[in-house]
């Protein structure tokens, strides 16, 4: 079996942590062992293989993927090395991919070809890898960058899964773009395995089934990476505003006004490094008028829950690819993304991917919801 061939668009700090936490399943590392989806289809965790990537800092462009998930900005070091990741990063076109914040800190390559001629670079690229899916972990405010690799996707005959806030699996446009060519996407930003958005929505739903009313709420989200650095940029962060809001709202029994919930990333705090620290509080009312108020805090490596995530999508994209499905996956979507094309609740979405992966053969998933 060739195994699921992925292709790394941005070798950040996401990228580091799926590729090292890989490595750490094949290897039989100690306590890796037993977590996460063991099998998805045919396919294990180990299966997966990383054979293009592409990024535009210039300490990454020209290196094996082994030594630039190390360099610097990045800092996720859950193993000394990982042997035998000897493709070569490649360039991107820089586009909006570099904020005002991070610029500093990523010290990007000056692109001296034109837009067309690293579009199809990027195509013979990821064909001459016989890459499956591209992983888009382009930073928060890429725009024209994630719809360049999304327009790459599609040229390539890739699968997609979109990690991040700019929408195009939950854009109609690009929807149906991937439908009409018969290429998978699952996306879009990814809603971590025990992060702050599914943390959120579990306990507004379980407001929603207690018949409790909800009246206010915040999360708020600090981190010291380079994905809070850049987020400290206003303007960056208006699809992700939404990507996180709407989470919230899609599970609450009645939507809340805006100046009534505040869902965001809120600081960077440099010490912090890949730890994110999340507040949440809910407050409301229950039977018979009384208010009550929570809050929880959660304290979590922000990679692990990306990567722990990530693995499982692009298994369900290589399957939707087998079986020839096209478009979003929308049971896929709601399950394992904060901005679905679907939004639902997560037990329903959990319950339609089992459905999903059980039909024996190609139907439209956008059908299929
Ligand atoms: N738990 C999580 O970590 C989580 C959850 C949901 C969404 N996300 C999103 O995933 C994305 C990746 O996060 P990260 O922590 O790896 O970020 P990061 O800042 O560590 O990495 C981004 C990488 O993209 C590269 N890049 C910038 N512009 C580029 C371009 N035009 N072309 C190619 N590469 C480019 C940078 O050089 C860097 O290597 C972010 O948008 C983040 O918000 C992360």
């Amino acid at each position: 079996m060739s195994g699921v061939r992925v292709g790394i668009v941005g070798v950040g700090n996401c990228a580091s942590g799926i590729i090292q936490g890989v490595q750490m399943r094949r290897s039989g590392h100690k306590g890796s062992q037993g977590l996460g989806n063991e099998k998805i289809g045919d396919y294990r965790i180990e299966d997966i293989r990383f054979v293009s990537a592409f990024d535009i800092g210039a300490n990454k462009i020209g290196t094996p993927l082994g030594k630039a998930i190390y360099a610097s900005p990045n800092v996720v070091d859950w193993l000394p090395s990982v042997p035998g990741l000897d493709v070569t990063v490649k360039e991107s076109p820089v586009l909006d991919g570099v904020g005002i914040y991070v610029g500093n800190k990523i010290k990007p390559v000056k692109n001296t070809k034109s837009i067309s001629a690293l579009r199809d670079a990027a195509v013979d690229e990821l064909k001459r890898t016989k890459t499956d899916v591209i992983v888009n972990y382009l930073p928060v405010g890429s725009q024209k960058a994630t719809e360049f690799w999304a327009e790459v996707a599609l040229e390539a005959g890739c699968g997609m899964v979109n990690c991040m806030p700019v929408f195009i699996a939950s854009n109609e446009a690009w929807a149906n773009r991937f439908a009409a060519a018969r290429i998978p996407i699952v996306g879009d930003d990814v809603k971590g395995v025990v992060g702050a958005t599914i943390v959120h929505r579990t306990l507004a739903q379980l407001c929603a089934d207690r018949g409790v009313e909800v009246t206010k709420t915040y999360q708020i989200n600090v981190g010291g990476n380079t994905d809070f650095l850049n987020m400290k940029e206003q303007s960056r962060l208006e699809s992700k505003r939404i990507s996180k809001t709407e989470a919230v709202q899609t599970v609450l029994s009645e939507r809340l006004p805006p100046e009534r919930i505040y869902v965001g990333p809120s600081d960077f705090i440099p010490y912090l490094g890949n730890t994110k620290i999340a507040f949440i509080r809910i407050e409301g009312k229950m039977f018979p008028g009384i208010p009550f108020n929570m809050e929880m805090r959660l304290d979590v490596d922000d990679k692990a829950n990306s990567a722990g995530i990530v693995v499982d999508a692009v298994r369900y994209c290589k399957i939707a690819l087998d079986r020839k499905v096209g478009g979003p996956l929308n049971e896929v979507s709601g399950w394992l993304m904060k901005h679905p094309p679907v939004p639902m609740s997560d037990d329903k979405a959990q319950a339609a991917v089992k459905v999903w992966l059980a039909a024996p053969s190609a139907r439209k998933s956008k059908q299929s919801v």
